[in-house]
């Protein structure tokens, strides 16, 4: 297997290029043994991050989590986790965080992320991150779902501290290229891409198939390869599905050609405009 891609924040601090996604995990009690033999099999194969949030099947998916770990390396596993924008106040982002240390039976979270900007003051919720990397609880911090207004409002208050903003990013929706990657690039803040594979019906399309055939690879591998060739660029797949952990993970071998991103383009055609942030 390739070397894994990594990015660095601004804390100086390395996270890895790639990770399993773990939403919709934990919503339906069946399929607990199925998701948790999905998040070990990850770890097993080499996956190095794990994107959970406290709102996952309201703390299941992070204690499945933790029974996949254990037994397992826990610093192999870069993790990131997100507070509720309505628990984002000063104290209610400590008191989240710790509880989801405790569903996630570990004593650090390696990146910590308000979920979506809610009515709690910037400020606050920088404070409770802040309190919490002082008391080692967390290692960086960052936010999701912000737009380049977002972004620059929280960059003026948090001293340069903003690890990441995880957006939903993938071939289909490619708005953020207009202004917030750039913004982004500027500032050397990685961008996480969410819905990586959009959930699934991108795989469909034509094009990929297309460009799969002559790699020997599968649809979902492009469509990967496609985000993880970007510089700064971090790709969270979500699979609960053995087989399809390992085929997300072949993603790291693909190498696109100049002709295979023409063709990309051509499909899924770059924004001229400035769009609003998708979301999920
Ligand atoms: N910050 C946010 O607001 C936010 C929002 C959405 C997502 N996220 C994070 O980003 C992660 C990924 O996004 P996502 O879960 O929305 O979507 P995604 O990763 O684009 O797609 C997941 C869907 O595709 C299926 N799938 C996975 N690999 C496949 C493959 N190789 N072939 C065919 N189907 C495949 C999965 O089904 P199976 O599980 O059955 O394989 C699942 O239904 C989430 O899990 C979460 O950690 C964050």
């Amino acid at each position: 297997m390739s070397a894994i891609p990594s990015v660095t924040l601004p804390s100086g601090a390395t996270m890895p290029a790639f990770g399993l996604g773990t939403w919709r995990m934990g919503n339906e009690r069946g399929r607990r043994k199925q998701e948790t033999d999905a998040i070990a099999h990850a770890i097993d194969i080499g996956y190095p991050m794990i994107d959970t949030a406290e709102m996952y099947g309201e703390g299941v998916a992070e204690e499945a989590i933790a029974d996949a770990l254990r037994g397992r390396k826990r610093d192999a596993i870069y993790l990131v986790s997100k507070v509720y924008p309505h628990n984002a106040s000063k104290l209610g982002t400590v008191a989240a965080c710790e509880r989801s240390l405790k569903r996630l039976k570990t004593d650090r979270i390696d990146l910590y992320l308000l979920h979506w900007r809610g009515q709690h003051a910037f400020a606050d919720t920088i404070e409770g991150f802040e309190r919490l990397r002082r008391d080692g609880k967390i290692n960086d911090c960052g936010v999701s779902n912000f737009d380049r207004d977002d972004m620059e409002e929280w960059a003026a208050l948090d001293g340069g501290r903003c690890g990441t903003n995880q957006v939903m990013y993938n071939l289909a929706r490619r708005g953020i290229e207009y202004d917030l990657v750039p913004w982004q690039r500027q500032h050397r803040i990685p961008v996480m891409a969410y819905s990586p594979l959009d959930q699934g019906p991108l795989l469909r399309h034509a094009t990929l198939k297309t460009i799969a055939e002559r790699h020997g690879a599968t649809p979902a591998q492009i469509a990967l390869a496609w985000l993880l060739r970007q510089e700064g660029m971090v790709a969270i797949p979500k699979s609960a599905d053995r087989a399809r952990v390992s085929e997300n993970f072949g993603a790291l071998k693909v190498r696109l050609t100049e002709a295979d991103l023409t063709d990309l383009d051509r499909a899924f055609p770059p924004p001229k405009r400035k769009t609003s942030l998708a979301m999920s």
